[in-house]
């Protein structure tokens, strides 16, 4: 078994779910108001926010790394430290935020990833109070040792990025399952009005579910399975949110404007894959994006 496969059997694992699960719900409690949380997940900028604030993090902790091998950049060492440790605190906010609106098994080596970046950050802190100090050994065996377990840390979150698929739009996924053909929906006058209603496309061998909004004599079409975890946006409802017309995903509440597919509240960080859309003789067709053909 590949060192990976051995974490897609530890995310099959149930024995820490009554930890996990008090500790998801108190996250989602303390990560208040909603505005903060959306701040946090990345839906102002269409993308996750976790993975662009731990670069500094980890950047900076890797070259400071580099640094302690050379004694006369010792003191610059020191000042990466201190900037990783400063920007760790927003980098696992983001994570936490993220995290408690994920599937089970995201959650379960999600619990892995966090509990070995605190203690990571635990040992840079520890680090820097011995090299405030004087001791300066120590402190470089504290911090390598924190590189090292916040290595093990960043292979984990990879996995849950890459494996688990968390934090990647679902909905890109299905549309790239989707026929670059133009997707006959049916009459427009089928549709009801102001409701979402699902409407499937061909892609390959499979159907693929996609959900149409009318408004008057105006159809908007999106991919059916929500971009956060896939959840069925034609069982969801149009609000208004943030001033605008809002398609409401059922299972998590993420809410994406039926203009551009963008998110207006989250958890969803990427927008909703919208579809090109015509009418032809009173019917409507739509087509998947140029970027998915
Ligand atoms: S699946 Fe989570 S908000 Fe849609």
């Amino acid at each position: 078994m590949s060192l990976m496969g051995i974490l897609d059997r530890v995310a099959d694992l149930d024995a820490f779910d009554k930890v996990i699960e008090p500790a998801r719900r108190a996250v989602q409690g303390a990560l208040k108001p909603q505005a903060l949380k959306d701040f946090l997940h990345g839906s102002w900028l269409g993308h996750p926010l976790h993975p662009v604030l731990v670069q500094v993090p980890v950047g900076s902790w890797v070259s400071a790394g580099l640094l302690d091998a050379i004694p006369s950049m010792r003191p610059a060492a020191t000042v990466l430290i201190g900037t990783g440790v400063a920007a760790a605190v927003p980098a696992s906010l983001a994570g936490a935020a993220d995290w408690s609106e994920q599937g089970t098994g995201v959650r379960r080596l999600g619990a892995i990833h966090a509990t070995l970046n605190i203690a990571a950050l635990g040992l840079y802190v520890g680090s820097l109070a011995a090299r405030g100090k004087g001791r300066d050994t120590l402190g470089r065996v504290l911090s390598y040792s924190g590189l090292g377990i916040a290595g093990g840390s960043a292979a984990i979150g990879g996995h849950m990025s890459y494996a688990q698929s968390s934090g990647a739009s679902h909905a890109a996924t299905a549309a790239r399952a989707l026929t670059t053909e133009w997707i006959d929906l049916g009459p427009l006058d089928d549709l009801p009005e102001g409701r979402p209603a699902l409407r499937t496309g061909q892609g390959g061998s499979v159907a693929v579910p996609l959900v149409a909004v009318r408004r008057g004599t105006r159809v908007d079409v999106f991919v059916g399975a929500c971009s956060h975890l896939s959840g069925p946006l034609y069982e969801g409802m149009i609000e208004k949110v943030a001033g605008e017309d809002c398609l409401v995903c059922p299972w998590h509440g993420s809410a994406f404007d039926l203009e551009k597919g963008q998110p207006r509240r989250g958890p969803a960080a990427n927008p909703q894959e919208k579809l090109e859309v015509r009418m032809d003789a009173g019917r409507v067709m739509a087509r998947v994006p140029g970027r998915h053909r």
